[in-house]
């Protein structure tokens, strides 16, 4: 019988994380057991921040599933494996795991709902070895890119921002006939690019599971420029890269993993567009405008779908896991079939070939290349 739990936040924010945390706590105070929410990921017990923990009553979770960001405050450098310590004057990496274990007991918390990506996760899987009582893991990521769930709560609101801004750069790129090219988030996965690109009738989009060829991007532009189409709208990914080439980033390359920043493929492929093909070209970085914002009405439902599962699974079992959507359901995964990777977007999946069939150029292939195996082959059949 359970009688107080905690939730945290870990990892970059995205829309829902309220709404996830608001449900949690409706669903475990109407079974009568206490709520802590931890501030700042892990950070909060590591620092003597009195404030480090709160009391989740009604009150401090009314009126709060519709607005972004946390109330809880969030971190992507709180890892207390990794934690930074301050050691003769420099920030060394130190394993305070121990410390923040003895924090959950000293506190009597029964089991903890840990609202992250694989990240998180992660820390999750490692803490409960180390002797963290029960886990349930939520996937919050804008990037889609979790293991073991079709999809995580707060990517639905960054693909409609994505395709807002989509929208409103055609304009102003067929104002002025220039190629705007729109540098989107998403690490290492492509689906914000992938699934914002076809929502926002994109003419190029460019994702880390296809590298490109400079030479398919221009040759796509200037046969929009030849039939009178004068612009282009190119989404690229921030991981995408080159074939043979590596992703670029901005600072941290040899980083821990969340430390990388990625970044500046958009204004360098401007510039070589333009180079190439003569056509003026822009450049956009969406950004953290990705990640802000009310979650639109699909990002609201799952996070609170995903928070009540949560306290059912708490309330009926003693398993520890993962909520995750499959095929509609809410269901447990063992956090052994999340961590260890990511879920990118497979290259020969229905959207890639909707992307095909509308004729979006995905730097791989020459002009052509699609029509020509349609014609000889009929296209390739959805997928079931
Ligand atoms: O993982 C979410 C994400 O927004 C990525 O898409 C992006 O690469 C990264 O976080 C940016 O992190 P930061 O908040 O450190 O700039």
């Amino acid at each position: 019988m359970i009688r107080r739990i905690a939730i945290n936040t870990g990892g970059g924010d995205a829309p829902g994380l309220n709404a996830v945390i608001r449900s949690v706590a409706l669903g475990a105070l109407n079974r009568g057991w206490e709520v802590l929410g931890i501030r700042r990921g892990y950070e909060g017990f590591l620092e003597n921040d009195p404030e480090a923990i709160i009391n989740l009553d009604r009150d401090r979770v009314r009126g709060i599933f519709h607005l972004g960001g946390t109330i809880l405050g969030t971190t992507n450098r709180g890892d207390p494996f990794m934690y930074p310590v301050v050691q003769d004057g420099k920030k060394v990496p130190t394993d305070v795991s121990d410390r923040v274990v003895s924090r959950f007991h000293e506190l009597g918390i029964e089991a903890l709902v840990a609202l992250g990506g694989d990240g998180s996760m992660t820390i999750a899987r490692k803490l409960m070895a180390q002797g963290l009582p029960r886990v349930i893991g939520v996937p919050k990521t804008i990037d889609n890119d979790l293991r073991g769930t079709n999809v995580t709560f707060g990517f639905a609101t960054a693909v409609a921002t994505t395709t807002d801004a989509l929208d409103k750069l055609h304009s102003t790129a067929q104002a002025h006939r220039r190629v705007m090219v729109v540098e989107v988030m998403g690490r290492h996965a492509g689906w914000i690019a992938l699934h914002a690109g076809i929502a926002g009738g994109a003419d190029v989009i460019l994702i880390p599971e296809i590298p490109y060829h400079l030479d398919r991007v221009c040759e796509k532009i200037e046969e929009r420029y030849l039939r009178r189409s004068d612009f282009a709208i190119v989404v690229v990914s921030e991981g995408a890269k080159e074939l043979g080439a590596d992703a670029m980033y901005k600072a941290g390359k040899d980083a821990f993993k969340e430390h990388a920043v990625l970044g500046g493929i958009g204004e360098r492929l401007a510039r070589q567009i333009e180079e190439k093909t003569g056509q003026e070209a822009r450049s956009v970085v969406l950004g953290h405008l990705q990640r802000g914002g009310s979650p639109v009405s699909f990002d609201r439902l799952l996070a609170q779908r995903m928070g009540c599962a949560a306290v059912r699974y708490l309330a009926s079992g003693t398993e520890s896991g993962m909520v995750a959507q499959v095929g509609g359901e809410m269901v447990l995964v063992p956090f052994d079939q999340v961590v260890g990777g990511t879920r990118e977007v497979e290259p020969g999946s229905d959207e890639v070939e909707t992307g095909r069939d509308l004729g979006i150029c995905f730097g791989d292939e020459p002009i052509g290349t699609f029509l020509n195996r349609v014609a000889v082959h009929g296209g390739k059949a959805p997928t079931s």
